[in-house]
């Protein structure tokens, strides 16, 4: 599309600030770059404005034994066209340049969670992240941290989903046979906080960027801490005080968390996770409040 689109502006800039040019004109090699270059003509300007931008990508490849056991950095140069995402870069490399290059991706418009990886130390989606930057030269392009890699740009998420059933994500109802629908008011605290907090595609990114997880495994996590958060706020919801206990755990609960917001800045959905565990200790310190909920 690229290639077809540099000719169709040039001309169109060039019939603009060249109103009296003939189509004979157009056709010689004066259209492109002016002669003499004293004046550079307004095509050339475009040309070089969408020239494209040549980028280095650095990807951590991590191979299994069938495939010759190999650990480090494999280095691809490339042009990259305007608007493309990592992950568009990530398939052009696995076309052109390694057809056995892992990664990991579904809807392709931040939706899935699934193509979660670290660019430039950063965990963030690669189907959401422009690949060009002004002044960015190399992008480096990691798995997730603390996550087992399966292969390449490939993570288990097994850590993180463990962590995720430890706090009950499912919804408890209070009546389970009751046949009425249960209404949330509008202007109760619950129907409140829900836009902002449920967001979840549970892609991890949290979970990698959080510099207390990094250290605890026993930690549940800024996203599992927040799934919880709404379940307590529920008011249908009948397991707030096992909730409640595994989110006191000394250990594992929300009192590990130093509010370091590596979290909120790397979350896709822009969800407020230090704002839910925040709230969450001082329910735990009130519990009045939380039985208000
Ligand atoms: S809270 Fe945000 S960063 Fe964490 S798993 Fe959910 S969407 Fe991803
Ligand atoms: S491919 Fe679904 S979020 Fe990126």
């Amino acid at each position: 599309m690229f290639s077809c689109t540099i000719p169709l502006l040039l001309a169109e800039s060039h019939r603009l600030f060249n109103p009296g040019c003939t189509p004979e004109a157009e056709l010689t090699s004066d259209f492109y770059i002016p002669q003499g270059y004293q004046n550079p003509s307004p095509c050339l300007v475009w040309y070089l404005v969408l020239l494209p931008e040549l980028i280095t990508f650095e990807i951590r490849v991590s191979r299994s034994a069938e495939a010759g056991i190999r650990k480090g950095f494999d280095t691809f140069r490339m042009a990259l066209e305007p608007r493309m995402t990592v992950l568009d870069a990530l398939f052009e490399i696995q076309r052109h340049h390694d057809a056995s290059l892992s990664f990991r991706c579904a809807c392709r418009v931040g939706m899935c969670g699934t193509c979660a990886v670290s660019v430039n130390g950063l965990p963030q989606l690669a189907c959401k992240t422009r690949a060009a930057a002004p002044g960015r030269g190399t992008l480096t392009v990691e798995p997730l941290p603390h996550l087992p890699v399966i292969k390449d740009l490939v993570v288990s998420l097994d850590p993180f989903f463990q962590q995720w059933k430890q706090v009950l994500p499912a919804f408890r109802p209070k009546h389970p046979e009751s046949r009425e629908l249960a209404s949330i008011p509008e202007d109760s605290t619950f129907a409140r906080a829900i836009p902002r907090k449920r967001d979840c595609i549970t892609c991890g990114a949290c979970f990698a960027a959080c510099g207390v997880k990094a250290t605890s495994g026993e930690y549940l996590g800024p996203a599992a801490i927040n799934k919880a958060f709404l379940r307590l706020m529920d008011p249908r919801d009948q397991a707030k005080k096992e909730r409640a206990a595994l989110l006191n755990d000394e250990r594992s609960g929300v009192w590990r968390c130093h509010a370091q917001f590596n979290c909120v800045s790397v979350c896709p959905k822009n969800i407020d996770l230090a704002d839910s565990i925040a709230r969450l200790k001082r329910a735990l310190l009130f519990p009045q409040r939380l039985a208000r909920t």
